[in-house]
């Protein structure tokens, strides 16, 4: 099996301070938390409830570093919090951040079922335990029709599957995203089935990439990034990595996630980064970054060929799109 490179951000590249401060104004105005003592690069609500601090309390101290393929600049963190697509909060790239507050995170728990010997529904702090957070810094390209570098905070999802022991016939696991029409504005429309859903094939969610993100920049992960956990699947259009996720089901037969479901001509179930494969309405084949002027030449898997490219030996990816 090949060597997978963990991206790795020296302490110093992680919060510029300008970041830093456009994070603590963000707070002010956005969800008005208040910026309290912070933990090294960590801000956090008075207040913070038992999942914030069993993230503080778990990456306290240095953040480990990993040694980064490529040393990619970092997207700045006001691009990455104020351009965002989160339908549940409304269709607008700028809706996330507006109606973020709407986003209730406290309590939060996650849902693990289906086929695992052992199901269960845990508060989220009992997620976040040391061994989950063993590998914490992931600077990772994300990419739709944009795309941007991110030094993600989370963990393999396979250290978490693994807690409950899938069976031998986990062939799938389906994500689903909260549901709340109440507090969740674009819920009360029909833009999507609701919750919004997602599928992996078991090996790619095994993959050590796969990852369950709980933060960004050094600090926890802002509501419309997809507080408090999320899926990023860094070789996959970003539509595949749900946000805001409250169950995980093992599946023997594939689901249908919901964009395949909304248009399977425009969407398939697999959704790997391909340039040769064009979407319906546009070409794959160039992309934007967003702080950066022009187009850049889109990469086969995003650039993570290297990792992934195995998963789909023999797969007709014109086919398998
Ligand atoms: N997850 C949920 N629950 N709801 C959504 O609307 N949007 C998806 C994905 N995850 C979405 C979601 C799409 S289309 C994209 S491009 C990415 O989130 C965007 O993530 P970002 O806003 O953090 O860049």
């Amino acid at each position: 099996m090949a060597r997978y490179r963990y991206p790795a951000l020296p302490a110093s590249e992680v919060t510029p301070k300008a970041l830093f401060e456009a994070r603590r104004r963000f707070l002010r105005r956005g969800v008005a938390l208040g910026a309290a003592a912070a933990a090294p690069g960590l801000l956090w609500p008075q207040g913070a409830s038992a999942w914030q601090e069993a993230l503080k309390s778990e990456l306290d101290g240095e953040l480990p570093t990993r040694r980064m393929a490529g040393g990619e600049a970092l997207t700045d963190y006001e691009d990455v919090t104020t351009y965002n697509n989160f339908y549940e909060l409304g269709t607008r790239k700028s809706d996330p951040e507006v109606f973020a507050h709407k986003l209730v995170t406290d309590p939060w728990s996650l849902t693990i079922e289906g086929e695992v010997e052992k199901p269960g529904t845990l508060a989220l702090e009992d997620v976040l335990s040391r061994e989950a957070l063993e590998e914490r810094i992931y600077r990772l390209r994300c990419v739709e029709a944009w795309s941007m570098v991110i030094p993600w905070i989370g963990f393999p999802l396979r250290d978490l599957l693994q807690r409950h022991d899938p069976t031998s016939r986990a062939k799938y696991v389906l994500f689903e995203s909260i549901l709340d029409p109440d507090n969740l504005r674009g819920q009360r429309r029909s833009i999507l089935d609701w919750p919004y859903r997602e599928a992996l094939r078991m090996d790619e969610a095994m993959h050590p990439l796969t990852l369950l993100a709980v933060g960004m920049y050094g600090e926890m992960m802002p509501n419309q990034n997809g507080a408090p956990i999320r899926l990023v699947v860094p070789w996959k259009y970003g539509f595949k990595s749900i946000k805001s996720v409250v169950r995980i089901a093992l599946t023997e037969e594939r689901p249908t996630p919901s964009w395949v479901a909304q248009n399977p001509e425009e969407y398939g179930f697999y959704a790997n980064v391909n340039p040769e494969v064009d979407h319906p309405r546009w070409s794959q084949a160039r992309e934007r970054r967003i702080g950066e002027r022009g187009y850049r030449e889109t990469l086969m898997f995003n650039g993570y060929g290297d990792e992934v490219a195995e998963l789909y030996a023999g797969m007709d990816l014109n086919r398998h799109y």
